[in-house]
C-alpha cells in the first residue's frame, strides 16, 4: 500500500490539495457549521483526501473556544459532530494557505479582502440556489430556530459550492 501525502505547494496537480476556508465574525456559530457541513459533503463524494478545509473568524473574541452550543446542537441533530473545532482568528498568511475563501456575510468579506488576497474570495450565498448575494443571518444569542435557519441556508449551499470548486478543478463527483 502506498501513502501519498498531498502537498499544496507541489507543482503536480494530482498531488495538490483543494484548500477551502470559511470565515465569519466569531468562528463559533456560522463558519464552524459551514466547515462541518462541507467536510461531510466532500466525504460523501469520496473526496475527503483531496481537500483541506478549515474555518476562522475576523475577530479574535472567541479564539480557542468550542463552537456555540446552538451550532453544536443543530449539527448534532443532523448527525454532524463539530464539537472538536476550536475558534481561530484569520491569519495574515491564510491568503496563501487557502485558494478558496468563502465568507458568511458581506461584512466578513470586506474585512477579509482588506487583510488577505486569496485567489478566490466570495460569499457563500453567491451559490445559494434560493437567494444569492446576501449574508447568512448571524444566530449568535438567538433561539434554536435561528440556528436551524442558519443550518438550512448553509446546507443548501454545499452542493453548489462543491460543484463550483470541482468545476474549476475539472474534477467530478
Ligand atoms: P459567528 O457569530 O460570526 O457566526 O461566529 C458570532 C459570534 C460571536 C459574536 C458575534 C457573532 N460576538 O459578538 O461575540
Amino acid at each position: 500500500m502506498s501513502i501519498r501525502i498531498a502537498n499544496p505547494s507541489s507543482s503536480d496537480p494530482e498531488a495538490e490539495q483543494i484548500t477551502v476556508l470559511f470565515v465569519c465574525l466569531g468562528n463559533i456559530c456560522r463558519s464552524p457549521l459551514a466547515e462541518g457541513l462541507f467536510r461531510r459533503s466532500v466525504q460523501t463524494a469520496g473526496l475527503a483526501e483531496r481537500f483541506f478545509i478549515d474555518s476562522s473568524g475576523t475577530s479574535p473574541w472567541h479564539v480557542g473556544q468550542a463552537p456555540d452550543p446552538g451550532s453544536i446542537a443543530v449539527a448534532a441533530k443532523h448527525g454532524i459532530d463539530i464539537s472538536m473545532q476550536r475558534a481561530r482568528n484569520l491569519r495574515e498568511d491564510d491568503g496563501e494557505r487557502f485558494h478558496w475563501v468563502v465568507c458568511l456575510d458581506a461584512s466578513n468579506k470586506r474585512v477579509v479582502g482588506a487583510r488577505i488576497e486569496p485567489k478566490e474570495l466570495f460569499l457563500l450565498r453567491d451559490v445559494d440556489p434560493l437567494r444569492s448575494g446576501t449574508g447568512v443571518p448571524d444566530p449568535y444569542g438567538g433561539s434554536s430556530q435561528a440556528f436551524d435557519e442558519c443550518f438550512e441556508i448553509i446546507e443548501r449551499c454545499m452542493e453548489p459550492l462543491l460543484e463550483r470548486v470541482l468545476q474549476v478543478k475539472k474534477l467530478s463527483v
